[in-house]
Order: structure tokens, then C-alpha cells, then sequence
């Protein structure tokens, strides 16, 4: 069965890797894609690895109606549009944060509030490792962010396997690429600024705290780097158990989490180069690297995870949680490897 489907926001960055992969989906039709400030171009005008495609962007004032509508859209758009966009597709996929959280006062606490909160019961978030038999046959779903999907991702398995209880201290240090800041990221993100910098630009407060907070229950001190690569969240974890751990608990932890997974590949600490997850090597790919060490001395635990943030952070985990959605196989669309060697990614 084919499904058609349509990308508002189409000329952004997670807009553009959408496109790709619907592209190249088997089982979607692209049929529109939206921007306003690009309106009557066709998607190879902005997006160059799509010039072999005749599609025009059009206005977002007139949806055409589909199976799949993916919103790709500064944070706001989508909790103003959402009845337009409901009324064209019986399935929205938003990317933006707009419904990824459950209540009314976590907006008002981490955002500018909500206009649409009794929407917020109807959403579901899409970290599909988490909870995936949420989202067969979902209507509204939220896209986890990408830094959030980092960390869940490194730490789900300590609180599954009771490694920790929730009472422990958790350090978080993300380094983040300058696509995370959009096309529209402004002077922090352009070039001559961005090069060569290790940046903290959230040294406290990062909204995906809310998120982390949501779904692991419990509190991180949460710290985020700009730093010089395009793509790409490397999320490192600073975890302080509070009983002994072995390798063989992590193993047993990583692996029974994860070894049914497509798309989460533990890394930690084998031969080669990359010995623990590299953004690098996930980049293009909806995979995430998830690793570990331990540091007996200091009675810590160290967790390493690395997703590309425009796939397995946005676009990927939106197509994925998409195929769920319409029982799609999980994987379709997403089967990139990606490539090696490669340069900055
Ligand atoms: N970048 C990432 O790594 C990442 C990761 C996870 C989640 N996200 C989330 O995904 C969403 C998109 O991010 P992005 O990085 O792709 O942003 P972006 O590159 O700035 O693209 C935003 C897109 O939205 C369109 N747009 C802006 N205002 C609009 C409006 N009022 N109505 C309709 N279209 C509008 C823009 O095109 P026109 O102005 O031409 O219409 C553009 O195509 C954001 O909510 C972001 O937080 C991004």
C-alpha cells in the first residue's frame, strides 16, 4: 500500500532530510512540500541532493490532503496550524516540541505556555524504543528532540536494568552540530562564528530537560556545547551508582534493552578507532551508538550516546515513528549505512 504524504517547513534542514527520505521511501508518495519564502522552487533549488525531483514548494495557506502530514516547523507554528493541518491528513507527525510534553504548566514552566493544551492528551511522543505500542495507529504524534533522544537513549537502560533507582546524580554533556539551530539559526550558526568553537551555549536550563525529565523520571544536570561539525548530538553521561557495577551488569543492561533494536547499536570499547559512539559514523543514518565505561576509582559510570540530530534526532525518528504509525515495516526508508571514511560530517 502506498501512502501520500507531505512536508510543511520543507525548505528547512530537518524539512529537507524529510524529503529525502520520503523520496526514497517505498511505501510514501511525496506530494507537497511547503515554504513560504520559496514558494514556486522546486525542492533541488534549496535541497541540491534532490535535484532529480521536479517538485515545487507551495504555500502552506493551501494543504493539500494526504495520508501522512510531517510538520517541520519553528516551535509555535505547529500548536497554531494544527486543526489545518488535521484537516488534511488523518496522521501528523510535528518535529517541533509543541506536543511533546503532557501538560499545560510544563509549557508554561519551560516555554511561552500553550494555546491548544487539551490537545496535549492526544499526542504521542515518538522515541519508538520507548514506546512504541503507543504509536500504531496514532493521529498526533511528537517527534522526541534531538539532545532529549540522545540522552534517553544512554541512560534507559541503567533505570530498566534497576542499575539506578533515580536517586543518584546525573551529569549530561551534549555537544551539538549547527544544523540542531536550523536553517533560520542566526549569527551563533554562521560559519566564520561557528568555526572551531566549543561553545556551552545552555550551560543550565536547556528545554530538553523537560523531556528527559518526563520519561526517565528523575532530574539531570543537563549542560549543551555548540560545537564545529554540521551534524550530529553526542551526549556524554557522568552517572554515580550507588551499589557496585560490572561490565557484565552493563552488558546484560545494554544488551537486553537494545539487541532487538534496528536502530541502536552498542559501542563500547572494542578494537579500532571508533571505540565508543561517534557521530561521525551515524551521520545520515537513523541509527543511534550507544556505549559505556567504568571508572571504578570514582565510583562512576560513564555513558556515551551519538545520533545524527536531523535523522535519528528529527527526520528519521519522525519517518520511523510514521512507519509504526501506519504499520509500515519499521525499517523502511531508513536503511542507509552511511559512509566511511568521510569527512566532518
Ligand atoms: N535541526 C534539528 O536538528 C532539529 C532536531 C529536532 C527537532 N527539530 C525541530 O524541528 C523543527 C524544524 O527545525 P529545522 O531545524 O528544520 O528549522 P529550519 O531549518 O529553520 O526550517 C523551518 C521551516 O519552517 C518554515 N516555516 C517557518 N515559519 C513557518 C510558518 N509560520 N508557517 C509555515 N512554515 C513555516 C520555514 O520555511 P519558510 O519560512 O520558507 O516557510 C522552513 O522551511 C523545529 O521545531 C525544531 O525545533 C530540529
Amino acid at each position: 500500500m502506498t501512502y501520500s504524504a507531505s512536508v510543511v517547513g520543507g525548505s528547512g534542514f530537518t524539512g529537507g532530510e524529510l524529503l529525502r527520505l520520503l523520496d526514497g521511501h517505498p511505501e510514501f508518495e511525496l506530494e507537497q512540500a511547503t515554504s513560504r519564502s520559496k514558494a514556486n522552487k522546486t525542492i533541488g533549488h534549496q535541497h541540491p541532493n534532490l535535484r532529480h525531483s521536479d517538485l515545487r514548494f507551495s504555500s502552506p495557506e493551501e494543504l493539500e490532503s494526504v495520508d501522512v502530514l510531517f510538520a517541520a516547523t519553528p516551535h509555535g507554528v505547529s500548536m497554531e496550524q494544527i486543526d489545518a493541518f488535521q484537516d488534511a491528513a488523518g496522521t501528523v507527525v510535528d518535529l517541533s516540541a509543541d506536543f511533546r510534553l503532557e501538560t499545560e504548566t510544563q509549557y508554561d514552566e519551560w516555554y511561552d505556555g500553550h494555546t491548544r493544551p487539551e490537545l496535549l492528551e492526544k499526542s504521542e511522543y515518538a522515541l519508538p524504543e520507548l514506546n512504541r505500542d503507543n504509536l500504531a495507529g496514532a493521529e498526533l504524534i511528537a517527534s522526541g528532540g534531538c539532545n532529549a533522544t540522545a540522552t534517553i537513549l544512554g541512560l534507559l537502560p541503567l533505570f530498566e536494568a534497576d542499575i539506578l533507582s533515580g536517586d543518584e546524580q546525573i551529569v549530561v554533556d551534549v555537544k551539538v552540530g549547527s544544523s540542531e539551530g536550523g536553517a533560520g539559526g542566526g549569527e551563533a550558526s554562521s560559519h566564520p562564528e561557528r568555526s572551531g568553537v566549543v561553545r556551552p551555549y545552555a550551560p543550565t536550563g536547556h528545554r530538553h530537560e523537560a523531556e528527559i525529565q518526563q520519561f526517565l523520571g528523575v532530574d539531570v544536570s543537563f549542560t549543551v556545547h555548540a560545537v564545529d561539525m554540521v551534524r550530529g548530538a553526542s551526549a556524554t553521561c557522568h552517572v554515580f551508582p550507588d551499589g557496585p557495577v560490572s561490565k557484565g551488569d552493563l552488558w546484560g543492561a545494554y544488551r537486553g534493552q537494545y539487541e532487538d533494536e534496528p536502530f541502536v547499536e552498542l559501542v563500547a570499547g572494542g578494537g579500532g578507532v571508533y571505540r565508543y559512539p561517534e557521530p561521525k559514523a551515524v551521520a545520515g543514518t537513523n541509527r543511534a551508538e550507544v556505549g559505556f565505561e567504568l571508572d571504578p576509582a570514582n565510583k562512576r559510570l560513564v555513558v556515551f550516546s551519538a545520533i545524527d540530530n536531523m535523522m535519528k534526532g528529527s527526520a528519521g525518528q519522525a519517518v520511523h515513528a510514521a512507519n509504526v504509525a501506519l504499520g509500515i515495516e519499521e525499517t523502511a526508508g531508513l536503511e542507509f549505512q552511511g559512509l566511511h571514511p568521510v569527512g566532518a560530517p
